[in-house]
């Protein structure tokens, strides 16, 4: 389970995070949504160890993450709370073949050339790319692209996995297709997911649970079922995208 609890983070002296409290429970998916730039990326970032900076606490499996980010990567395995992160672009290296970004963190373990090679390639036929590896991140759409980068998260077996924007700027087929590629994949391996998006579809898809991120603060915290409800009036006010309302448009 991952549990922050009045975590802050500044930037320049201004509050990008005020006080944010959320709690993901083992084995679920937890969705934040947001707007553009109210900080969704920042706050997954944070999660993921990259802004050590930040106030409050986060704890991954009731362990610090200042301490977590110091455990070594077996320790991390034995303990089972591996983390793996999905870049909004794919985050993949241009000059490398398929094959090599999504061996990339894998090379950095122990393991064999064909242990290694089992993986990745069972990895990209998962996200539906097998036959790919060769080819180089430029001669794949977006939409292959954003697989790729599932693919090397997963082949790393993480037991949590955090998702930033997994479907920005695909149309609505394509984000149908990577949301039914995430729900699998929950379903598959039954990993603790944080996913940000600003997509009410992927939300309403894929999330056991919501958080409304506005303001630095998750203003609204509650099952799926009850946010598309629309019963709370933030909820109500984003889905509809009404002007009007307790969400103050600036
Ligand atoms: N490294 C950084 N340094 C300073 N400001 C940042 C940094 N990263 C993000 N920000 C600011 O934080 C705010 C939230 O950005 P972001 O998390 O990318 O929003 P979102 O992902 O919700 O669109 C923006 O105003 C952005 O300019
Ligand atoms: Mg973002």
């Amino acid at each position: 389970m991952i549990a922050l609890e009045h975590v802050q983070l500044l930037f320049n002296n201004h509050p990008v995070l005020q006080d944010v409290n959320l709690f993901v429970q083992q084995g679920s998916t937890y969705v934040i949504l947001g707007k553009n730039g109210s900080g969704k990326t920042v706050l997954l970032k944070t999660i993921a160890g990259l802004f050590p900076q930040f106030s409050g606490t986060i704890a991954i499996n009731e362990i610090s993450l200042h301490e977590y980010t110091q455990l070594p990567i077996n320790e991390k395995i034995h303990k089972n709370i591996t983390m793996g992160y999905v870049f909004q672009k794919g985050g993949l290296f241009d000059s490398m073949t398929v094959y090599d970004n999504v061996a990339f963190g894998l090379q950095r373990r122990a393991g064999t050339e064909d242990e290694i090679k089992n993986k990745v390639l069972s990895a990209l036929e998962w996200v539906g790319l097998a036959g790919s590896e060769n080819k180089l991140p430029s001669q794949l759409s977006g939409g292959m692209q954003k697989r790729v980068g599932l693919a090397r998260a997963l082949c790393l077996s993480p037991a949590i996995i955090l998702y930033d924007d997994p479907t920005a700027g695909l149309d609505p087929v394509l984000t149908d297709s990577i949301s039914e590629l995430i729900v699998a994949t929950q379903n598959k391996y039954a990993m603790t997911s944080i996913l940000v998006t600003q997509d009410l579809a992927v939300a309403e898809k894929t999330a056991h649970r919501i958080g409304l991120l506005h303001n630095g603060m998750i203003i609204v915290d509650c099952s799926a079922d009850e946010f598309f409800t629309k019963t709370n009036p933030y909820a109500k006010q984003f889905i509809d995208g009404d002007s009007e309302g307790p969400i103050e448009i600036i």
